[in-house]
């Protein structure tokens, strides 16, 4: 495997210097925990092996009493360790935090790793090793990490028959032709890799679950999932499945799966009881019901309270969990019906029934009301909610953003997101703070993300896209950092810390959702993509079709009137201060403009242009922009390796390629339905 499969645990050895400032404290690792468990033996074996990758020799196991100079690792239950963390700390970072500590005492100095329990020891370590690489002092250490939320989730949307929903980077990696894959390293390499970045929660299967994956919980299945649990569990992991709602139909042989039904609830009692016999761990069920011909509760006439708290039943003696996607809307729409919004679908359905869930339910909501475009307000759901469990749902595989042929650093659209105000509790009410159920002091909470990982030896197709994976994980754990920090660690991780291959990198990361913006659908209006693979541009390609994704263009203008005044009425579920900003012209953001308004094109922008001329310069830059990225990644030849050096190359240079196309079709679209010209008499297709 090449480097771009190590990713961010490369541990490339270090310039002498740092070597030598590092060397003396890490020649011994003395462990203080209470017996070995797997967990806090992963921790210590990376430890090692990252110290002696990068520092060309392992550190030795040790006693405290054998030298002066040591790393201690170790774990609350052990009386040493305890003795030298407060319990302030301790208690300050929790069950899953750490804190690191450099000590001096008369006659020995140490670096002190861990916290309350293994699992704390493990993301200290990782830590640890992320300030070594990216060439931090530990000398003065005092950290004390906690992460934000509990739970930090991936979903993958794998097939049993190997193929990836929305997946740009190959097949899966636990499936192929309808059987888990035997060899199970490339697992482990990945439970790795999430840990590293600190989640702790991952589905393994499609919420879209077909027939075959209906099985994951039974019997004939359950063994195979359960060994691929144990590869999780070994990194703090916990497997969960997405599962059927019609699975008692399916596989229970019963006639209905209505969750009022004695049967049906007999039916997930005994599987739930079947499934933690095999996984005493197990994490829980996603569900993704009544959403794009799923089954779900509305055949029967319950809602979606009924169909989650039936599920919540069986798996609460277990401590298991249920995740309720909210991704709920008609997808049999008619173009010609002006009423009806699919943006509003999911707060419609949803927030009647705030506080009905059973407290191990957690709603799992994606960031923008519509489907993941380049960009959407926030959902005014996280406003909406208060007595239930929320958790936030992103999408690192870049269906929409360029399927990880074209550069799309995601960070700073999350970020938009995550530190966006819904007001629910007055000013500060951020949607990081709703989903992680601090806002309204709930139970549960945190994020999920749609995964953009396949077999791929890059992991992610694209090795630049590697940083979303990385940078996704970084928020769920602290949403705090910003881009800028995530993409400079990402960059020294995966290619060094040459300031002028950090420089250039991070600066192409931090530009590049503005360059893929500017050239494909413009000012928040979405889609315009071919249907189906949604690939590359077509104007109309969802304009008359069932799916609700309008643009509604024509020779005057475009956009949608999503007012309460004059539209659809969806500005008005959001609190009153968002509702403001998005209900007048006035105040709505540029970027978000044609989401929420109807405008001729001859409308003025806050930035002065016209929206024909901007929908014209931001096209022609955005092309621009994207062949200078190609020129900008040659400048870096020979200072990176020349495998990723020629595959990022290449797919650069397609991106270009491919922005050019779009530039052409989408200014061209708008030149024949308005006849307005461009003002800098560029080049526009007739
Ligand atoms: C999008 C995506 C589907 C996916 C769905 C979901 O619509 O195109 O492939 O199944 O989202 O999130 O459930």
């Amino acid at each position: 495997m090449g480097e771009a499969y190590k990713a961010w645990l490369r541990y490339a050895p270090l310039h002498p210097d740092q070597a030598k400032e590092y060397a003396p404290w890490c020649g011994m690792i003395v462990a203080e925990a209470s017996g070995q468990s797997p967990l806090f033996a992963a921790a210590c074996e990376e430890l090692v092996n990252g110290i002696g990758s990068m520092l060309g020799r392992r550190p030795e196991a040790g006693a405290s009493t054998d030298r002066e100079h040591y790393l201690m690792v170790g774990t609350g239950e052990h009386s040493e360790f305890r003795g030298v963390m407060e319990t302030a700390e301790l208690e300050a970072a929790g069950d899953e935090g750490y804190v690191l500590k450099t000590v001096e005492e008369p006659g020995r100095r140490f670096i002190a790793i861990g916290g309350k329990t293994d699992r704390s020891a493990l993301y200290g370590v990782f830590h640890f090793l992320r300030l070594m690489q990216t060439g931090q002092r530990i000398h003065e250490l005092h950290a004390v990490e906690k992460p934000a939320a509990k739970l930090r989730m991936i979903n993958h949307w794998d097939n049993m028959d190997g193929s990836i929903e929305r997946g740009y980077a190959g097949g899966s990696i636990f499936f192929r032709e309808g059987k888990f894959i035997a060899d199970r390293k490339r697992i482990r390499d990945y439970a790795r890799l999430m840990a590293a970045v600190g989640l702790n929660a991952v589905c393994i299967n499609n919420v879209n679950v077909h027939e075959v994956e209906s099985n994951l919980i039974t019997p004939e299945l359950l063994p195979s999932v359960a060994m691929a649990a144990d590869s999780f569990r070994a990194y703090g992991i916990r497997l969960y499945l997405s599962v059927n709602f019609a699975s008692p139909i399916q596989c229970g042989g019963l006639a209905t799966a209505d969750p009022l039904d004695p049967e049906v609830k007999r039916f997930w009692a005994e599987r739930a009881a079947d499934v933690y016999r095999h996984i005493p761990d197990f994490g829980g069920f996603l569900v993704k019901a009544d959403s794009e011909f799923r089954p779900g509760p509305f055949t029967y006439g319950r809602d979606h309270a009924d169909g989650a708290n039936m599920l919540a039943e069986a798996l609460q003696p277990y401590g298991g969990i249920v995740i309720w996607r909210c991704f709920v809307y008609d997808c049999l729409q008619d173009w010609r019906d002006r009423s009806t919004d699919r943006a509003k679908a999911a707060y419609d359905h949803f927030r009647p029934l705030d506080g009905k869930f059973s407290d191990n339910v957690v709603l799992q909501i994606k960031n923008g009301p519509v489907d993941f475009q380049v960009r959407e307000p926030v959902s005014p759901l996280f406003g909406g909610m208060r007595q239930t469990n929320q958790l936030l749902e992103l999408q690192i595989t870049q269906e929409y953003t360029g399927q990880q042929k074209h550069l799309c650093y995601l960070v700073p659209q999350w970020k938009e997101v995550i530190d966006f105000d819904t007001y629910a509790q007055g000013e500060g009410s951020t949607v990081a703070k709703a989903a992680s159920g601090a806002l309204n002091g709930r139970p549960l909470g945190g994020f999920a993300a749609v995964a953009n990982i396949g077999d791929d030896s890059s992991w992610t197709g694209h090795v630049l896209a590697q940083a979303n994976y990385y940078g996704y994980g970084r928020l769920a754990w602290r949403p705090e950092l910003t881009s800028e920090q995530i993409a400079d660690e990402w960059v020294r991780l995966t290619f060094g810390n040459d300031p002028a291959v950090v420089g250039t990198i991070s600066r192409m990361l931090l530009d590049s959702w503005s360059i893929y913006e500017s050239y494909t659908s413009p000012l928040g209006i979405g889609w315009m993509v071919n249907p189906g693979h949604h690939y590359g541009p077509n104007v109309d390609g969802y304009e008359y079709s069932k799916w609700g994704t309008y643009h509604y263009a024509d020779c005057h203008g475009l956009g949608v009137d999503r007012t309460v005044s004059t539209g659809t009425g969806f500005t008005g579920q959001y609190r009153e201060i968002p509702a403001a900003c998005y209900e007048s012209i006035d105040s709505c953001p540029d970027e978000l403009l044609l989401f929420f308004h109807h405008v001729p094109y001859t409308h003025v922008l806050k930035s002065g242009k016209t929206v024909i001329q901007h929908i014209y310069d931001s096209h022609f830059e955005g092309a621009e922009r994207a062949a200078k990225l190609v020129e900008t990644w040659r400048g870096l030849e020979g200072k990176i390796d020349g495998g990723r050096y020629a595959s990022v190359l290449s797919r650069l240079e397609e991106q270009s390629k491919h922005a050019e196309e779009w530039r052409d079709v989408i200014n061209t679209y708008f030149y024949r339905k308005s006849g307005l010209p461009d003002a800098h008499h560029r080049r526009i297709y007739p």
